[in-house]
């Protein structure tokens, strides 16, 4: 097995644990707790599942940058949109600072004043960075065949 073998495949562990916690939260968790108006249901889920969700995501941008390099995707490259693959890194990276903006949003605006009455906001949030996930990984498994 060559080294970008093993990396890719602690990429795709970390992607499955990453895109499928936030899947897990956003159809079996969310639903009950917007229909109980309780927002424990999710506070108790995200203190689970925050070191390994970030664990995930701190290996998906390291083993992912390193795959880049290996095709030659380097940062002075980055968000050319010139050729294929190139295109798809740069995508992968701005959805990954839409992640981090939505992060940043929960820990310092929505959780801290998360109530029965506002808990939409933390809905939006759970969506949109399960939606993000779900396509860094379709954005992924286009690699593959060139890019986009
Ligand atoms: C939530 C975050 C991410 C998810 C869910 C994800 C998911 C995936 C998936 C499913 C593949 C497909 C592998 C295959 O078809 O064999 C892949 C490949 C790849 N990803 Fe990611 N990825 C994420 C973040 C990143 C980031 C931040 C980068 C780098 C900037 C990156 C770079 C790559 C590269 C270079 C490949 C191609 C590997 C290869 O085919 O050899 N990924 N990713």
């Amino acid at each position: 097995m060559s080294t970008h073998h093993f990396v890719l495949i602690i990429h795709l562990l970390a992607a499955t644990v990453w895109v499928g916690g936030h899947l897990l939260l956003a159809i079996c968790y969310l639903p009950t707790a917007l229909r109980k108006k309780d927002p424990h249901i999710i506070l108790s889920f995200e203190k689970k599942f925050e070191v390994l969700g970030m664990s995930s995501l701190a290996l998906l941008i390291i083993t992912g940058i390193w795959m880049a390099y290996d095709f030659g995707i380097t940062i002075e490259t980055w968000f050319a949109f010139k050729s294929g693959f190139e295109k798809v890194i740069s995508i992968k990276l701005i959805l990954l600072f839409c992640t981090f903006f939505c992060a940043i949003c929960a820990q310092f605006y929505v959780i801290p004043n998360l109530n029965e009455k506002n808990i939409n906001r933390i809905a939006l949030i759970i969506i949109s960075v399960t939606s993000i996930g779900v396509a860094m990984l379709v954005l992924g498994s286009t690699l593959r065949y060139g890019g986009i």
